[in-house]
């Protein structure tokens, strides 16, 4: 059935979703997502005890999440009934942000097959307004709450103010669309103080959120920094910056298949130099349940995934958690 499903998903992004104007394909996608009740279907969930696991001391019912983009409250608690262990919201600031002008999101599509290119720039409502909004919001899996700012001091109010609405606390210091935010990962070591001070904000298990961009840095620097602020969850990780004419910034964010590659030797090297010390996320161009297989082979303790919900759909999570069944 799920199968079944896949593949008619990909038949309709392929002759529909795929063709339409970009902000149209967004629009249509989120109203779909807020409109239908798909999250009430068992279809695209799998409840299997063998699938849960521990991420900061926290359980998931299963180590597949829905990484960070949405922030509308009736999409996350649609999301939340779609296979996921848990779902992100999109990185706050404190201020409302409009984002960057359109066109802000344009697709790709290479012989990896398909992805997307953002210079979202953090379209989001702002600290009170989305606290306000998901206060109400019944967790039937775990909610990561995320946040972004440009000092310290926005850091720690956002992770003492979001705090008390997630199970867990992810904190992005990588997106590559403001540079501010970016240029946490060139500062390591003002980016030890934030580490300390986000830590002492809250007793929620901290997720540090990584730029593929600077692999070299994470390892020898930031990482280290982080466990010794007592920061043990590590997701790697964000989209990696790339030129795009299109795109109203120029640049922007290139996320999906072409990019998996990146994922999957950020996680080999961080295992291999950490051990067992870090909890790893592993996000970055899971469209496939072969390639969140692989991730989970290289020690992965969660795999996340936006580009694939949208270019595979809903069922992806199912068919990631149908083929990690069989093989326990
Ligand atoms: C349109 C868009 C908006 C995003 N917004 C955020 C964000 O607010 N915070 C964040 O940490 N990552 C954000 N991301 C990055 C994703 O969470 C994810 O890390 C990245 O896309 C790589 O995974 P993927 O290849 O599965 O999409 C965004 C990605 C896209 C495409």
């Amino acid at each position: 059935m799920s199968r079944t499903i896949a593949a008619l998903y990909r038949f309709l992004y392929a002759v529909f979703l795929s063709r339409l104007p970009e902000p149209a394909a967004v629009a249509l996608g989120q109203n779909l997502l807020r409109l239908l009740p798909l999250d009430r279907l068992s279809t695209f969930r799998l409840d299997d005890p063998r699938l849960a696991i521990t991420l900061g001391g926290v359980r998931l019912a299963n180590p597949v999440i829905l990484a960070a983009m949405y922030y509308d409250p009736t999409i996350l608690g649609r999301a939340m009934g779609l296979g996921f262990g848990a779902v992100t919201a999109k990185s706050i600031t404190i201020q409302a942000r409009p984002g960057h002008p359109r066109p802000n999101l344009v697709r790709t599509s290479t012989d990896a097959g398909p992805g997307l290119v953002n210079c979202n720039g953090f379209q989001n409502p702002g600290l009170d307004r989305f606290r306000a909004s998901v206060a109400s919001l019944s967790h039937r899996v775990p909610l990561i709450v995320s946040v972004a700012g440009e000092t310290i001091g926005d850091y720690v109010k956002l992770v003492r103010e979001l705090g008390p609405l997630g199970e867990l606390v992810e904190f992005n210091i990588s997106s590559p669309n403001t540079r501010l935010v970016y240029e946490w990962s060139r500062k390591p070591g003002e980016l030890a103080t934030l580490l300390r001070e986000v830590r002492r904000a809250t007793e929620k298990p901290l997720i540090v959120k990584l730029s593929p961009d600077f692999a070299e840095t994470n390892e020898r620097e930031i990482i280290p920094a982080a466990l010794d602020a007592g920061v043990r969850i590590v997701n790697y990780g964000n989209t990696r910056k790339v030129t795009n004419r299109r795109l109203s910034q120029g640049e922007g964010g290139l996320s999906g298949p072409d990019i998996f590659p990146t994922t999957l030797e950020n996680l080999r090297r961080t295992r291999r130099v950490f051990g067992r010390d870090v909890e790893i996320i592993a996000t970055g161009g899971v469209d496939s349940s072969d390639k969140a297989v692989r991730l989970f082979d290289e020690g992965a303790t969660a795999v996340g995934y936006f580009t694939g919900f949208v270019t595979r759909g809903p069922i992806l999570a199912r068919l990631i958690l149908e083929r990690l069944v069989a093989s326990r």
